[in-house]
C-alpha cells in the first residue's frame, strides 16, 4: 500500500514541487497539502497521513510547536521536517519536539523519498510495539511511572493527572483498552477525583478488603474509573482519610502488579509523605519522576530525597523534574542542578490562571488549554516518556535512535 503523505510548506512554489515530485512515484500517496501550521495539524487530525513533511519555516505556527501538537492530533504520523540549515540546537529542537527525521533543504527527490520510506518503517514498527497486548511474562508488562516529591503542593497531583491524560490521548486510550492508568495513592487526601471531575463508584478502600487472596487484573479493573474525554482508567483514593489506614503495602503491591498485566502504563500519584505504601510505588516504579520547584526548602528536602532514592535505585530510574520552572525568585536552574547533581529532565512553567481554572473545572488543561505552553511541556515529557519506555519494558530501542537524527548527529 502506498505511503499517505501530508506536504505542509507555505511557500506555494516549493509547495507544489514537492507534491509533483513525490505523486510521480508510486510507493507514495499526497494525501493533501497545507500551507499553514495549524491548517497542517487539523489536516492530520482528519487524515491522519502517515507521513507529514513539514517545512521547517512553516507560518502561522512555529515548526516546534506544530510538530509538539503533531504528537497529539496525529500521534502515529511520522513527522519530516525541511530545513535550510542544520544547525545543532535547531536539529536537537526539532527532535525533542518529536520530529522522526530531518532534510536540509535543497534536497534530493531521492532522498525524500528514501526519508519517508524509512520513517514510515519506524513509525510502523513503533506502532506494532504498542499494539503488543500486555502478556504475563516477566519482560511484558506495562510501566510503572511514580510521580514523588517530599514537598507537599509542589504539583505532584497536577502533573500525574496532565501526563496520564496526555498519555492516554497519544495512546489512543479511548478506542483501544489497556493503554494508561492512573493510582492516586494520596491514601487520605486523593483529589484526583476532582482534577479530573470524575464521580467514582469504587475507590482503592474497596480493594483492600478483598486483597487478602491476593487481587487478579480482572477484580482491579471493576474499581477503576474512566475519564472518559481521554480514556485513561482511574483507581481514585478513599472517600473518607479514616479508610487510609486498611490499605497496606500488600494490597498497594498487589493492585500495582494488577495494573501492570493489563495497562501499558500506569502512573502513580503520591503523597509527600514518606509512608510504607508510597515506598511500595517508588519499588515497584520503572521511572520516578521526582518533581522539584525553585524554594529553598523543596530543594534542601529534594537533596534528601535524591540522596535516599539513589541508595535505594539506579539512577536511571530518577527523573529530575521542575515544577514553576519560569519563577523569578533567585535561583536558578543552574544552582538546582548543581545542588541535586543531576540535570533536569524536564521543566514545567508556572502558570496560575491555566493551572487553577483547570482544577477548578475539573479538566485537565493538557485538553482544556492545548495551546498553552505548559500543556505542551506536560505533552513533550509525555512523549519523551513514550519513547524511553516504550509500551513495554523490554523496549530496547527508543525511537531516537532510529537511524535518523541520533545517527546524523552523533554518528
Ligand atoms: N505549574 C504550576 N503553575 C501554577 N500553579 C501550579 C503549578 N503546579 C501546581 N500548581 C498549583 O499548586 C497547587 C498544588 O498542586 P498539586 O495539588 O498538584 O500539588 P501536590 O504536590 O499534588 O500537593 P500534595 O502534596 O498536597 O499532594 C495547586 O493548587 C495547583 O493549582
Ligand atoms: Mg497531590
Amino acid at each position: 500500500m502506498a505511503i499517505s503523505v501530508l506536504v505542509a510548506d507555505s511557500k506555494a512554489a516549493s509547495r507544489q514541487e514537492l507534491v509533483t515530485q513525490l505523486q510521480k512515484d508510486r510507493g507514495v500517496d499526497v494525501v493533501s497539502d497545507s500551507r499553514e501550521g495549524r491548517e497542517t495539524i487539523e489536516i492530520a487530525r482528519s487524515l491522519r497521513p502517515a507521513i507529514i513533511l513539514l517545512d521547517g519555516a512553516i507560518t502561522g505556527l512555529d515548526a516546534i510547536s506544530v510538530i509538539e501538537e503533531l504528537q497529539v492530533a496525529s500521534p502515529d504520523s511520522g513527522v519530516i521536517v525541511l530545513t535550510e540549515n542544520a544547525e545543532h540546537d535547531m536539529v536537537r529542537r526539532l527532535m525533542r519536539a518529536g520530529a522522526e527525521d530531518y532534510l536540509v533543504r535543497p534536497a534530493a527527490p531521492e532522498d525524500i523519498l528514501n526519508a519517508i520510506r524509512s520513517v514510515h518503517q519506524t513509525v510502523q514498527k513503533q506502532r506494532a510495539a504498542l499494539g503488543t497486548p500486555m502478556v504475563d511474562a516477566a519482560n511484558m508488562r506495562g510501566n510503572v511511572i511514580a510521580v514523588y516529591s517530599p514537598q507537599g503542593g509542589s504539583g505532584k497531583s497536577m502533573l500525574a493527572a496532565n501526563l496520564g491524560v496526555s498519555l492516554a490521548k497519544a495512546m489512543g486510550a479511548k478506542s483501544s483498552k489497556g493503554r494508561v492508568a492512573l493510582l492516586d495513592l494520596n491514601l487520605q487526601f486523593g483529589d484526583i477525583d476532582l482534577m479530573l471531575n470524575l464521580t467514582p463508584e469504587n475507590t482503592i478502600a474497596g480493594l483492600s478488603q478483598k486483597g487478602h487472596s491476593g487481587l487478579d487484573a480482572e477484580l482491579v479493573e471493576q474499581y477503576l474509573t474512566t475519564h472518559e474525554e481521554s480514556g485513561l482508567r482511574v483507581l481514585v483514593a478513599p472517600s473518607t482519610p479514616q479508610y487510609a489506614e486498611s490499605i497496606t503495602v500488600y494490597t498497594v503491591e498487589q493492585v500495582i502488579d494488577a495494573l501492570r498485566d493489563s495497562y501499558q502504563i500506569v502512573i502513580v500519584d503520591t503523597p509527600a509523605q514518606l509512608q510504607d505504601t508510597t515506598l511500595a510505588a517508588l519499588d515497584a516504579a520503572t521511572t520516578i519522576l521526582l518533581l522539584t520547584t525553585l524554594d529553598l526548602l523543596a530543594l534542601h528536602k529534594t537533596r534528601t530525597a535524591m540522596e535516599m532514592l539513589r541508595q535505594l535505585y539506579s539512577p536511571e530510574k530518577i527523573w529530575l523534574v521542575l515544577n514553576r520552572a519560569n519563577s523569578d525568585v533567585g535561583i536558578s536552574l543552574q544552582d538546582v542542578e548543581a545542588t541535586l547533581g543531576v540535570p533536569m529532565r524536564a521543566q514545567v512553567p508556572s502558570d496560575g490562571r491555566i493551572v487553577v481554572t483547570s482544577i477548578n473545572e475539573g479538566k485537565p488543561f493538557v485538553i482544556s488549554a492545548p495551546d498553552s505552553a505548559i500543556a505542551k511541556r506536560i505533552n513533550t515529557l509525555a512523549f519523551e516518556i513514550l519513547g524511553r519506555e516504550g509500551p513495554a519494558a523490554n523496549n530496547e530501542s527508543s525511537p531516537q535512535d532510529n537511524g535518523g537524527f541520533f545517527k546524523k548527529l552523533f554518528g
